[in-house]
């Protein structure tokens, strides 16, 4: 049977990893500044984490919804703890598509309004009402289609408030990324975010704050919109939450309250998921990993910073981007091909650093020797010829 092709994929298989390296069949190493997509929180295979998962498997690794389930009850102790919001209740799902998902129904539930705010350049992800509130035309299937969505111009203060003096009293919720990733990394600021608390609390909608690429501590912050020193109404994550191991979660506010049977999953919330989440927390908190993020995308923003060619540096934490033109068309596959080194990309022309909040200086100097090296080559080839 053949695999049903969604990307474009490069010819290497990855069959063993650690910390920040990765390992091909060959045996031949590589960097990964990519996360596997901003998914790698506190390294490849931390030996807590697979301790953790090791010894749940040991003892139960499923049982449904219908019980009490102590180790999601730690993990509510843990993420309230770590992400200093322990008023707020946890609902746990399976990927950021479906938090976001729940996220919205939610809202629609809460204030019985269905008109949601996205924004351009938005990715939210690939179910129904997540994808319609995602900016990518070739994402979205006729029948996902709904006038539900209004997408407004990202950080545009004034067709925001001008959107809500018509309309406010029908928007349900308006939802947007604290730094956009697949849209390029750019970063939402933070008195937009608080014209969005404003708005919202004076029209009773209800703001979304997606955290699933730019949460979890890569920003320096728990969420990368605690920025702005407002709270979400609901903040949803994913992708670092589990290091890899699929968990998903929404972090609900105190005045929304739950109702029975309004949300439900089966495999959310699993015994296994839980402990590789409660895992991660617990290395975040033990090893320091969000102001490790800060202190080290500092360092590696500032450096790339001295190298000529590469334009509009940006982004928090370890969750940067800059821009590569014509000339550095390549660079993504020079660095993968040429200098084993895993890096992300965001059309047309970013490139996405997304390495683990655990990457040593050593890597970082080893990574950016390898850009410079890259830069230089590329940009010798395309001098015009004289
Ligand atoms: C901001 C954001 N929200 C939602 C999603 C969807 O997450 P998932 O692929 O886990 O469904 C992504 C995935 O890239 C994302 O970057």
């Amino acid at each position: 049977m053949e695999l049903f092709k969604v990307y474009q994929i490069y010819d290497i298989s990855i069959v063993k990893a650690a910390g920040s390296r990765l390992w091909d069949e060959t045996g031949r190493c590589y960097l990964d500044f990519y996360g596997g997509h901003a998914v790698i929180s506190i390294g490849h295979n931390h030996p807590h984490w697979v301790h953790r998962i090791k010894t749940q498997l040991d003892r139960i690794s499923f049982y449904s919804n219908s019980v009490k389930i102590a180790v999601q009850e730690e993990l509510a102790d843990a993420l309230g703890r770590v992400s200093g919001k322990d008023h707020y209740q946890l609902f746990l799902c399976n990927s950021g598509a479906e938090a976001n998902e729940n996220a919205l129904k939610l809202a629609s539930f809460y204030n019985q309004r269905k008109k949601i705010i996205a924004f351009s350049r938005a990715f939210h992800g690939r179910t129904s009402l997540a994808v319609a509130a995602t900016d990518n035309k070739n994402y979205v299937a006729p029948v996902n289609e709904t006038e539900n969505v209004t997408f407004l111009p990202f950080n545009d203060h004034d067709v925001l408030e001008d959107y809500f003096k018509k309309h406010g009293d029908t928007v349900s919720s308006v939802i947007i990324e604290g730094i956009q990733g697949v849209g390029g990394i750019n970063v939402a600021e933070e008195s937009f975010l608080q014209l969005i608390r404003k708005l919202c609390d004076k029209y009773g909608a209800i703001y979304i704050a997606d955290g699933v690429q730019c949460g979890y501590g890569r920003s320096g912050k728990f969420f990368s919109h605690d920025y702005a020193g407002v709270p979400a109404d609901i903040y949803t994550m994913a992708k670092g939450m589990g290091n890899g191991f699929p968990v998903a979660g929404l972090l609900i506010a105190p005045h929304i309250r739950p109702k029975l049977f309004q949300l439900g999953t089966t495999f959310g919330g699993n015994h296994l998921a839980c402990a590789a989440a409660l895992a991660v927390l617990e290395v975040i908190e033990k090893e320091n990993l969000m102001q490790q993020a800060l202190t080290a995308g500092q360092h590696l923003m500032d450096k790339l910073k001295q190298i000529s060619g590469l334009k509009n540096i940006r982004g928090r934490g370890l969750m940067i981007g800059f821009d590569a033109d014509e000339k550095l068309a390549s660079l993504r596959n020079k660095l993968l091909y040429d200098y084993s080194v895993f890096t992300g990309e965001a059309r047309p022309n970013v490139i996405r650093l997304l390495p683990s909040l655990a990457v040593t200086r050593e890597e970082t100097e080893q990574f950016i020797q390898a850009v410079q090296e890259s830069v230089d080559i590329l940009t010798q080839q395309n001098q015009p010829i004289q």
